[in-house]
């Protein structure tokens, strides 16, 4: 008596492709539906998982999220200045999408499991599992159930007749949606070796750099970017642009030590040429609007927001309250700012808002606006304690 029907999230590599006949003849189901969830893959994998998905599976979906991962992940992010250990996040805030999309789909098929190929070392797993527990699914996860080896899987997919891309298989793992590129594994593992250049595909080296800076205007409405040099564009269509402007002039490249959910650190390398030039860009315009207090506080929600964020608990009931305050702060953040890219840099050369809390008069010297004698006063209770405390050994 088999198992019935299991949906499986899939990526149409070596991986997930051997998932398709292990759910049947080890884990005994009866039908494999693959899903094929794009948040901004290069268009050639979101066709091979097509492809491959409908000749290998009983069943196969590809479905395109892009918008609604920009407007539900991604602005959230930008806000909230969504950066994990330093780097701007991005495979954590695609996962809680993917696997709520493979949910659905489990629930119109009417299947009660479903599967997913990640292994037991990494966060994605933690990612999905918390979404598909909630809904209250069995999940199947055959690569930390199984430990197969490379060549286990590559002469398992042959029986099977799923095509494996023979000779140069990746030798890295890349995980990438329209926001961030991550590379990871292979000679990477050895945190001392440094990242050869082909694994790079969005940032050219800052050494091959044009040597003239480029400078580009971005402008946001309520915390997001809505235009570029003054073009209106969707947010998706915003990210594209940007990831290919401030990817020819080599930003936003890391590579880095991260600290896993698990507690396992990984070397990591990342590219997101948009995400840095927006991040800079709308932390900058924060200063410029919002007041001393709410930047102060805001940064520990911004952090809080991301530890969440990471760890893909986007249902946790603090993570709708972080929101919901930084929503609040960003109803004032519009305006412009402009970001000179160069070289692998970004920095920020002019901004405006008609929110800002800035006033040339004010700190104007030769301004009458306010009376700087008034701080004489001030200045007298200035430091009070701290000053009666450093006198007090003499
Ligand atoms: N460490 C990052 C994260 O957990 C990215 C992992 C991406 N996976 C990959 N196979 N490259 O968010």
């Amino acid at each position: 008596m088999g198992k019935g029907k299991v949906v499986l999230a899939f990526s149409g590599g070596l991986d997930t492709s051997i998932c398709v006949p292990l759910l049947k003849e080890h884990y005994g189901f009866d039908e494999v539906i693959t899903v094929a969830v794009d948040v901004g893959q290069p268009e050639a994998d979101i066709e091979r998982a097509t492809q491959k998905g409908r000749q290998i599976a009983d069943k196969h979906y590809t479905i395109d999220v892009k918008d609604r991962f920009v407007e539900e992940y991604i602005f959230p992010s930008i806000k909230a200045n969504g950066s994990y250990e330093g780097y701007p996040m991005g495979t954590s805030l695609a996962r809680p999408l993917i696997a709520e999309e493979i949910v659905n789909i489990t629930r119109s098929e009417g299947a009660e499991a479903v599967a997913h190929g990640c292994t037991g070392k990494g966060n994605d797993q933690l990612r999905f599992d918390f979404i598909f527990r909630s809904a209250g699914l069995e999940i199947i996860a055959p690569m930390r159930e199984m430990n197969l080896t490379r060549d286990w899987e590559i002469e398992y997919a042959r029986e099977h007749g799923i095509p494996v891309s023979v000779g140069r298989e990746n030798p890295y793992s890349i995980d990438e949606n329209c926001w961030s590129r991550s590379i990871e594994g292979g000679i990477l593992e050895n945190p001392a070796h440094h990242p050869p250049e082909d694994i790079y595909a969005w940032t050219v080296s800052p050494t091959q750099a044009p040597d003239t800076p480029e400078t580009v205007r971005i402008s946001f409405e309520k915390g997001v970017p809505v235009a570029i040099n003054e073009e209106d564009l969707t947010g998706l269509a915003l990210i594209q642009r940007l990831n290919l402007i401030a990817g020819r002039n080599g930003v936003g490249r890391n590579d880095m030590i991260e600290d896993r959910i698990l507690g396992i650190k990984a070397r990591e390398i990342y590219e997101h040429p948009a995400a840095t030039a927006i991040l800079a860009a709308h932390r900058d315009l924060e200063h410029l609007v919002l007041s001393r207090q709410e930047l102060a506080f805001k940064q520990c929600v911004d952090e809080k927001w991301a530890e969440l964020g990471y760890m893909g608990l986007v249902h946790e009931p603090l993570f709708a309250a972080l929101n919901a305050f930084i929503d609040t702060t960003q109803q004032r953040l519009s305006g412009t700012v402009d970001v000179v890219l160069y070289k692998g840099s970004v920095h920020v050369a002019g901004r405006s808002s008609v929110s800002g809390l800035y006033s040339d008069e004010m700190v104007s010297f030769d301004s009458p606006m306010l009376d700087q004698t008034h701080s004489v006063g001030f200045s007298a209770f200035f430091g009070l304690q701290a000053r009666m405390h450093k006198n007090m050994d003499r």
